[in-house]
């Protein structure tokens, strides 16, 4: 994991926020790598979601709600993890924290840090969702929170969206958008942070038809998963046992990554009971529906470790880089940049054609040029980067127009026609 978090930030992918400040703990940044990577896999999943089904709408609802909204739904009194504190060395820890021994509250518990026995408290409840303040005075101001899930913007807008989009249930709602906890045990880079965005999904269905919704959904995210080009033997799914499930839920699985530090969850399939009660008629109403819940951030980095490989390479290549080397093996179309362009030597018009390649391949795909160093650590950076295609201009380019492109993964290199590259690329891309 370290190696991946130091790639993260040499490259320009993940950044620790505040970092110049020390840092601010389990919030991070996206640098001008990552910002591309995680739009391209929101951009996929708004395209399956919203684009191409005729039975989902899109909605982006504001991260601020009113309050009775997390009371309705069960936030305020049951979105907590069972706290105890060390009345010694003031550490906070979850109760189920494997580390304590002993019976938190009992004179025979001791603190995984300071080691004092007797001095945790017994479990207090904490809730998990982060408290603002609307209006200029604080002590009058109404206490609001910030979202802990995107979900409850797409349950208050249901009947907006019903009326005015002239779906009929069965149908879904997707949104796009950030939530925050204030985790008590955060940490795994941008695994579990304060801060993170989900993709979520709900899917409101008939009575009687949840159980049959609740498998096709199953089916369609393991596709969606695997079709981001993630190793089949690194997915299972989980299903949540009686203790596991969420306040909401009636059923739910997760699917889960083999990660660096274990078998994780990344997104989830819940089968959501519902009770909401309908402040003016007092009816309650909208009690099934079937959401899918993915983290954008945690599916980046099932996506980043997936692609992380550290390899031997031969012949000219290592003659030109060094035999070692660390890729990214991410799928094209997932990839932040499509292509770099490097002219081989900066002089005999190749800089000069190569810039022209650049300019022109720079209005259809997300391009780089590159003319620091040998071809062979320019060829490193780009594999680090995860860049799939290397477009070298060398001595015969600038005779006949024709560029040699290396394949990222195969090291491969065809010479393709300058005036042919945007189409021979657009086609490698697609998928
Ligand atoms: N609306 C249902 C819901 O929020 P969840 O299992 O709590 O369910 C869904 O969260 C997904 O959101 C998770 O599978 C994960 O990908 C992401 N997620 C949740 N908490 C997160 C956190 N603290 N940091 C990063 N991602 C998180």
């Amino acid at each position: 994991m370290d190696k991946l978090v130091s790639l993260a930030k040499r490259r320009g992918f993940v950044f620790q926020s505040s970092e110049i400040y020390g840092g601010l703990g389990s919030v991070w940044d996206y640098g001008p790598l990552g910002v591309e990577l995680k739009k391209n896999i929101k951009e996929r999943w708004w395209r399956s979601m919203v684009h191409e089904r005729q039975d989902i709408e899109g909605l982006d609802a504001a991260i601020l709600m009113h309050p009775k909204v997390w009371e309705a739904s069960g936030h305020v009194a049951g979105f907590t993890d069972p706290l105890v504190d060390c009345k010694q060395c003031k550490n906070r820890f979850r109760a189920d924290d494997p580390r304590i021994k002993g019976t938190p509250g009992q004179p025979d518990a001791q603190c995984p840090v300071c080691g004092s026995k007797g001095t945790l408290t017994a479990p207090r409840q904490f809730n998990l969702m982060f408290k603002t303040f609307m209006g200029p005075v604080e002590e009058q101001a109404a206490a609001l929170y910030l979202r802990p899930e995107t979900a409850q913007g797409i349950y208050v807008n249901y009947l907006n969206v019903l009326q005015s989009s002239r779906q009929k249930i069965p149908f879904g709602i997707a949104q796009i958008g950030k939530a925050f906890r204030n985790e008590i045990t955060p940490g795994n880079f941008i695994f579990r942070t304060r801060e993170f965005e989900q993709m979520e999904m709900q899917f409101f269905v008939k009575p009687g038809s949840e159980n049959e919704w609740f498998e096709r959904w199953r089916a369609e995210r393991m596709q969606w998963v695997a079709a981001l080009g993630i190793r089949s033997e690194k997915l299972r799914w989980h299903q949540h046992g009686k203790d596991e499930l969420a306040h909401y839920a009636k059923d739910a699985y997760d699917i889960e990554y083999e990660f660096p530090f274990g078998w994780q969850e990344f997104e989830g399939i819940h089968n959501r009971k519902l009770d909401y009660l309908d402040p003016k008629t007092n009816e309650r109403f909208l009690p099934y529906v079937v959401e899918t819940s993915a983290g954008a951030d945690r599916t980046t980095l099932v996506v980043l470790c997936d692609a992380y490989r550290e390899e031997e390479v031969g012949g000219e290549e290592a003659a030109e880089g060094g035999d070692m080397r660390v890729v990214l093996k991410l799928k094209p179309s997932l990839a932040p940049l499509k292509a770099a362009v490097f002219p081989l030597v900066n002089k005999e018009g190749m800089p000069e054609l190569a810039h022209r390649i650049h300019d022109d391949l720079r209005r259809h795909l997300k391009v780089f040029y590159d003319d620091g160093g040998s071809i062979g650590r320019r060829y490193r950076r780009q594999d680090e980067a995860g860049t799939p295609y290397g477009i070298t201009i060398d001595g015969q380019s600038t005779q006949d127009q024709t560029v040699t492109v290396r394949d990222r993964d195969t090291l491969k290199q065809d010479r393709v026609a300058a005036a042919k590259l945007v189409e021979y690329l657009t086609q490698k891309l697609a998928g």
